[in-house]
């Protein structure tokens, strides 16, 4: 059995609420993008509409956005359980850091309730300060996930703020798509740096249910296998992710080297090799 077999993977990052952010904007839309999930073995999904965390400044408006989201959420839940069973379909947010000591005290703004919680950084650029504020977050007892950092302006010179963050206590979610080009090179590069070097804990798919876009996780699957990533796959896709849903820290995933060396290229074309005989299978 191939890395790409196990079964039952958790995608932790999503916008598969019907209409309340940019993701998908009615149910059918939820129920396809399920349904494209499930084709590619996820069959726990946290989805993460995004919030805004200085909402909770004003708590009468945090509460009507928490109320929209959870009514919207409970509509597609039932939808799902009827057509898609086999399909667990949990909630969290995708927090927007846009004060630096956010309350994340309501459990509904972290994955599944846990202590855990999907964030990221205003407008894709990251502000100064940014390990402070995880410090911050992890002394009020959250766990903050660093959603795609691969994808923020200026990475690619940034080479030391993966380490601080890890180190004032984050873990990190790199996308699906930027392993293979999807947000640019720069951030392909980045997310590859961050997997080489043994320093993100988690692969989800940001999917946005776009109809015509691609999950990408087969084709990242793909380019892990060819480096000989298996064991790290295993951890960043099934095993941390479902963690979560345990409020357990991640396990260590380990390095995955470049592609440079004969041996993994010839495991490589084999890999290719076995891929294209099963599909013809
Ligand atoms: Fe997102």
């Amino acid at each position: 059995m191939t890395a790409s077999d196990t079964p039952s993977l958790v995608d932790i990052h999503s916008h598969l609420v019907p209409g309340v952010d940019d993701g998908a904007r009615h149910l059918p839309g939820v129920l396809n993008a399920i349904e494209r999930l499930a084709q590619v073995g996820i069959r726990r999904v946290i989805t993460t509409p995004h919030i805004d965390a200085s909402l909770a400044l004003t708590p009468t408006r945090l509460a009507s956005r928490l109320d929209e989201v959870s009514k919207a959420w409970q509509t597609a839940h039932d939808a799902i359980q009827a057509e898609f069973p086999q399909v667990e379909y949990l909630r969290g947010h995708e927090v927007l850091v846009d004060l630096p000591e956010p309350d994340l005290s309501d459990p509904r703004l972290r994955l599944a309730g846990t202590s855990f919680v999907l964030i990221e950084w205003p407008r894709l650029h990251v502000p100064p300060g940014t390990p402070r504020v995880v410090r911050y977050i992890c002394d009020q007892g959250h766990r903050p996930v660093i959603a795609h950092p691969e994808r923020y302006s200026g990475m690619i010179r940034k080479t030391e703020l993966p380490r601080q963050w890890k180190e004032a206590g984050a873990l990190l979610q790199v996308n699906y798509g930027s392993l293979v080009g999807r947000y640019g090179s720069e951030a392909q590069a980045v997310a590859w740096r961050l997997i080489e070097g043994g320093q993100a804990d988690y692969l989800a798919s940001d999917f946005h249910g776009q109809s015509r876009l691609r999950i990408y996780k087969r084709e990242a699957w793909t380019e892990l296998e060819e480096r000989g990533g298996e064991e790290a796959l295993d951890l960043l896709c099934r095993v941390n992710p479902a963690r979560i849903l345990e409020d357990l820290e991640p396990l260590t995933v380990p390095s995955v080297s470049a592609p440079s060396s004969l041996l993994q290229r010839l495991r490589g074309i084999i890999v290719r090799r076995e891929r294209s005989m099963e599909r013809q299978a």
